[in-house]
């Protein structure tokens, strides 16, 4: 069976819509017939400041997500990234890879790094795609499972991974990006041309995966829309139905063009009401279940435990192969 491998950071105290389509979704679908590795990026998370208690809380959480949202430890490797130190290793030499250039390109770090202020930026967030590429090639996986934002970080992995078996001889599989083609990219529902992010201007703009039914519902009747009456799909024109349309259909499993024929001559209220009713339906019982399996950390840190033995397993034999090729003295 082909290996498929992918991660969300663990950086707020709720995964959001986004990453709940962009991602969540396809890996429960892919565990059924791929060797699946899953793991929560904290070393990631650590580019930007995170407080030591929160992230820690913030970790089983997500953990609690991915198995309320369907991954099941008996199908799934699920581990914290921080239990395998071969990440960090492999990110050494996989920095020592990449040109300063190919790096400044990252449109993330571009990103998240104007917000902060060039010189504010820590190097961390510079050499974020690096350690993401390690986090991939240690599982040799054949494919990446993860939404548009990240195909660039997954292109980088390729061309490195390219470059190092051309350097050092045949050593690494060439991973593909998996992008779904429902869900790949959702908005944020205040600001419908900017992509649905923990980092939202305004928080009514992201759909949370631990939202209360009320704040769900809310937040989609005051979702900004756009001119005139009529539904329909139109990114350009209205970015807004779009989005709200997008989102109807991801999570119903529905083509848009059914969905849009539903609604003629009916108003963007109705589509908010019953798009609301859908969302609640899929959310709530991935809330409530990540609620009882928060009750019993203990629980979930032996499940992550074994996630990160069986981890250690693969990434270990990956890094000695690594190790042995690019030219350093055995250890023993
Ligand atoms: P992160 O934590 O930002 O996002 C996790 C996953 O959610 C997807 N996603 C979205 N999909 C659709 N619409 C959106 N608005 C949206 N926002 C986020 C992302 O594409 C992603 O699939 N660098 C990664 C984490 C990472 C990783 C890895 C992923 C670290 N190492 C190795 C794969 C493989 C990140 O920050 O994703």
């Amino acid at each position: 069976t082909e290996r498929v491998l992918s991660g969300m950071q663990p950086s707020a105290d709720s995964l959001h819509l986004g990453n709940y389509l962009g991602a969540l979704v396809n890996w429960v679908k892919m565990q059924e017939r791929y060797d699946a590795f899953f793991f929560i990026p904290d070393m990631h998370a650590i580019t930007v400041h995170q407080d030591p208690a929160e992230l820690r809380t913030r970790v089983r959480r997500t953990a609690a997500q991915y198995l309320a949202g369907g991954l099941d430890v008996e199908r799934s490797t699920v581990f914290v990234q921080s239990h395998v130190p071969e990440h960090a290793q492999l990110g050494w030499i996989m920095t020592c890879l990449t040109g300063m250039g190919e790096a400044a390109r990252m449109t993330q770090f571009k990103d998240k790094s104007a917000k902060q202020g060039a010189d504010a930026a820590g190097v961390g967030l510079f050499t974020y795609p690096m350690l993401q590429a390690a986090d991939i090639l240690l599982y040799q996986p054949h494919g990446v499972p993860v939404g548009q934002d990240q195909k660039q970080h997954v292109e980088l992995s390729r061309n490195l991974a390219q470059r190092f078996n051309h350097r050092y001889g045949e050593t690494f599989r060439v991973p593909q990006p998996l992008i779904p083609e429902a869900g790949a990219r959702i908005y944020d529902l205040q600001n419908p041309t900017a992509k649905m992010s923990k980092s939202a201007a305004s928080p009514a703009g992201l759909l949370n995966l631990m939202d209360t039914d009320k704040q769900i519902a809310k937040k989609i009747k005051s979702a900004v829309t756009d001119d005139g009456a009529e539904i329909r799909f139109d990114q350009a024109e209205k970015p807004g139905v779009s989005n709200l349309l997008s989102i109807y259909s991801a999570l119903t499993d529905r083509p848009v063009a059914e969905i849009v024929e539903e609604y003629q001559g009916r108003m963007y209220g109705h589509l908010k009401v019953e798009l609301a009713e859908v969302v609640v339906a899929k959310l709530g019982p991935i809330r409530d279940r990540t609620e009882e399996l928060l009750e019993d950390p203990a629980q979930l840190d032996a499940l992550l435990a074994t996630g990160a033995a069986k981890a250690r397993a693969v990434a270990g034999e990956t890094l000695a192969e690594v190790y042995d090729k690019v030219g350093f003295l055995p250890a023993s």
